[in-house]
């Protein structure tokens, strides 16, 4: 089995989580006040590992890497919406320790572009408007283009990275953003009391 099935079958039940998580969250959205607020969570728990792995990989491993920062885009989608992150509230991310595990995070932050276009398409319905969602449909047309030249990259560095590493960077980015999501719906619950 290649390594990237591996990785696939790996972390198959941290996607799940994650997505049953997610699709909650897009459900429970009434208004775009909601949506901006689940956007801000997105964006704490995102920039600050965002940050990290881009200062852990470089183009040897992925020539395009500086493309593949997102956590700007959930800023573009709230200044459409006239609304102020909160930067008080910090999310604790986990530590990268090192180039295998770094893959293993963007592997998920990539990955998630794919569920991204369900997602970006469910919160338009939810909120029957065709509010921005640069976010969730960062790479547009050119998702699956995207996401096959990451694949390749991986695949050409393989024999380079610890797998298991890699396996465990991806397993504790799903878990982290899951943990993230719903300690962060209890308190949004307690501020609406
Ligand atoms: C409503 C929520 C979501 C849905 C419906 C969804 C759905 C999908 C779909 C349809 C694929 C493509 C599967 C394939 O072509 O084989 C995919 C892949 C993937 N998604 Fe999600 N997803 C969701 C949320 C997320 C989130 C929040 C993350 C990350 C935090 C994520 C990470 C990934 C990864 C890493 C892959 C690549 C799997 C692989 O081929 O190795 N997804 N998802």
């Amino acid at each position: 089995m290649s390594f990237l099935t591996t990785l696939k079958n790996d972390t198959k039940v941290a996607h799940v989580r994650v997505e049953k998580v997610m699709v909650k969250e897009i459900k429970s959205i009434s208004c775009l006040e909601h949506y901006a607020r689940l956007l801000e969570r997105l964006f704490l728990f995102y920039n600050p590992l965002e940050c990290k792995v881009h200062q852990s990989l470089d183009q040897s491993i992925l020539p395009d890497i500086d493309k593949r920062k997102h956590t700007k885009w959930i800023l573009e989608d709230l200044d459409v919406l006239g609304y102020t992150i909160n930067t008080s509230n910090k999310c604790k991310t986990q530590h990268i320790t090192s180039i295998s595990y770094a893959v293993g995070v963007l592997y998920v932050m990539e990955g998630s572009t794919m569920g991204g276009q369900i997602i970006s398409k469910m919160v338009k319905k939810q909120l029957n408007t065709n509010i921005s969602t640069h976010y969730f449909d960062s790479y547009s047309d050119k998702t699956m283009e995207m996401w096959l030249s990451f694949k390749n990259s991986i695949t050409q560095n393989e024999t380079q990275l610890d797998h298991e590493e890699v396996f465990k960077g991806a397993n504790e980015t799903f878990s982290a953003l899951k943990e993230w999501l719903e300690l962060t719906s209890i308190l949004e619950n307690i501020s609406e009391l």
